[in-house]
């Protein structure tokens, strides 16, 4: 591909090993932008900037096919915080893109995003989305901003609900949520380059036989996963979870617990 496409947060986890693995794939025209600069190749393009600015990122999108939209706040965060950088961003990201003819855009959205759901419930692309925390909820928004955007602008979209993106499975969790570094890049490779796409919600997570999500529409578009946490043996991986009943019964763990008021028995 020698189209410009442009990769936000790319001095962090997953923004960086995208950056990577897209030019492996042979992207040869990408440009990372983030807030700070961090393990940035000398011959690697790369802009500074916030994602609150939107004068900076309307610049900076000039000229770009396609934006790979993984600058945020990765984890619950205050209200205010997750406001400016996760929602107010992504609204500026959208906003430059459409300033900007942009053709597509690639959206980092999270398992958070359907937090809440039990773990009996098999999800699928047209689940309702049910946010466990403020981040989730940012989430949920940037998934129905990039569908306002294709249906009205016809920038179209992929949103990748995230599982758990690491080398290995770490937590017992995991099991049901991993996906694998060359798995993302292979989702991502496709939401970038796919014909049929409009707007499409897909799961990013590798084969897993104890997942919760049917992901029967990213197969649709080709996606062929490498990788599965199956040959994982469970008993090394960490309880992460164990003491705490109420992240066992929900999809988002943890997410949904921290400063919990509600009343477990009305969220079915
Ligand atoms: N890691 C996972 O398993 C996982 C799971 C679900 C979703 N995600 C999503 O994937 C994306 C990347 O996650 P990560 O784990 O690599 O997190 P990370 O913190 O390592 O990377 C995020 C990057 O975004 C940058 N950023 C934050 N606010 C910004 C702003 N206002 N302007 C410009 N840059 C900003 C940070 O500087 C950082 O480098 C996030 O959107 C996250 O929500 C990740």
């Amino acid at each position: 591909m020698n189209k410009k496409v442009l990769v936000t947060g790319a001095s962090g986890h997953l923004g960086g090993v995208l950056f990577r693995s897209l030019a492996n794939l042979g992207y040869k025209n990408l440009v990372g932008t983030d807030l700070k600069k961090k393990n940035i190749g000398k011959n690697q393009k790369f802009i500074l900037a916030n994602l609150k600015n939107l004068k900076a990122i309307t610049k900076m999108s000039k000229g770009v096919h396609a934006i790979v939209h993984f600058g945020a706040i990765p984890i619950e965060d205050t209200q205010p915080n997750i406001l400016q950088n996760n929602i107010i961003g992504t609204y500026n990201l959208f906003e430059a893109a459409r300033i900007n003819k942009v053709k597509r855009i690639i959206f980092a959205s999270s398992n958070h995003a359907i937090g809440f759901h039990r773990r009996t419930t098999k999800l699928n692309e047209f689940s309702n989305q049910r946010p466990d925390s403020h981040y989730g909820l940012s989430k949920a928004f940037g998934e129905e901003l990039s569908r306002f955007y294709a249906d009205k602008f016809n920038i179209k979209s992929m949103c990748i609900r995230i599982g758990s993106c690491l080398k290995v499975p770490q937590d017992r969790r995991h099991v049901s949520t991993w996906i694998s570094y060359d798995d993302l890049t292979q989702l991502v490779d496709i939401g970038i380059k796919h014909k049929a796409i409009h707007h499409v919600i897909v799961y990013g997570a590798s084969k897993n036989k104890k997942s919760w999500w049917n992901n029967s529409r990213a197969y649709q578009l080709g996606y062929k996963p490498k990788d599965s946490s199956d040959k994982f043996d469970i008993h090394l991986l960490s309880k992460n979870e164990h003491k705490n009943k109420m992240a066992l019964l929900f999809q988002g763990g943890v997410f949904t617990s921290a400063n919990f008021k509600g009343d477990i028995k009305n969220i079915k």
